[in-house]
């Protein structure tokens, strides 16, 4: 992994969460391995974390019992959880380093550029403790009962729809992994949250998409067959 420019001297470890089993997107297998460009879909966001200028070292959190088939050499595997942040917390497990990168195998248009963004703006705000991508809302945002009924329009302008990576002071994680619910946290923030921490938003193109629905599978393709300029 190569030093860019503005390569600061804190260590950051990306967390590669690769282990969910994609019961929505129904391919019969894990999703992190299924094919988008010809490739696994989790390799691209592996690449990404690799051109980064920031990444030391690399862990991914794998299916157990499919280990074999995320053969690379310069990656740690370690067996994922049955949710999302018993996932992670296996992964921080195996990381000392101060920072930890967290990112969805899911997401594959993420970038190096996005990778370092992020590290660096955890970096620059040392009352933070945790930095995560996010998008603005594009959609209206409607609040809505259990019988399905409107209950508010909400004001779209403090929204963001957050995506990852998502970057933490590696020792508040696992703080607040400790603390948290792991069991139903959609986002690992949310612990932080919860646990009274800091997190700040970075702006992130809404071309990030995670690969949830098989819809998501063919924008994908499409996304990733484009020059970054033209997303
Ligand atoms: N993930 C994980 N361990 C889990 C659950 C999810 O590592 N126990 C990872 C997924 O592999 C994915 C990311 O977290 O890269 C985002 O999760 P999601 O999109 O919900 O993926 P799945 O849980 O695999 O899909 P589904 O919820 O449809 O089953
Ligand atoms: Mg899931």
């Amino acid at each position: 992994m190569s030093e860019g420019p503005g390569a600061g001297t804190i260590q950051t470890t990306a967390l590669i969460v690769a282990a969910g089993s994609g019961l929505r997107l129904g391919a019969g297998g894990p999703k992190a391995l299924v094919e988008v460009g010809g490739r696994p879909l989790y390799s691209w966001a592996l690449d990404a974390c690799r051109e980064s200028s920031r990444i030391g070292r690399i862990v991914i959190a794998v299916p157990p019992g499919h280990a074999s088939e995320f053969g690379a050499g310069d990656v740690t595997l370690v067996d994922g959880g049955a949710a999302r942040s018993q996932s992670v917390e296996a992964g921080l497990a195996v990381i000392d380093t101060e920072f930890v990168l967290v990112h969805d195998a899911a997401r594959p248009l993420v970038t190096a550029e996005l990778i370092d963004h992020a590290i660096f703006a955890l970096e620059v705000e040392p009352d933070v403790d945790a930095v995560i991508a996010a998008a603005p809302v594009t959609d209206t945002i409607k609040e809505v009962d259990h019988e399905g009924v409107v209950a508010a329009t909400l004001d779209r302008e403090i929204l963001r729809s957050v995506q990852t990576p998502q970057v933490f002071r590696t020792e508040a994680l696992r703080r607040a992994i400790e603390l948290g619910d792991v069991e139903n946290a959609t986002d690992d923030a949310f612990l932080i949250e919860s646990a009274g921490g800091r997190v700040s938003v970075l702006d992130a193109p809404s071309s990030n998409i995670k690969v949830t629905v098989p819809a998501d599978l063919a924008m994908a393709e499409l996304l990733l067959s484009r020059k970054p300029d033209q997303l």
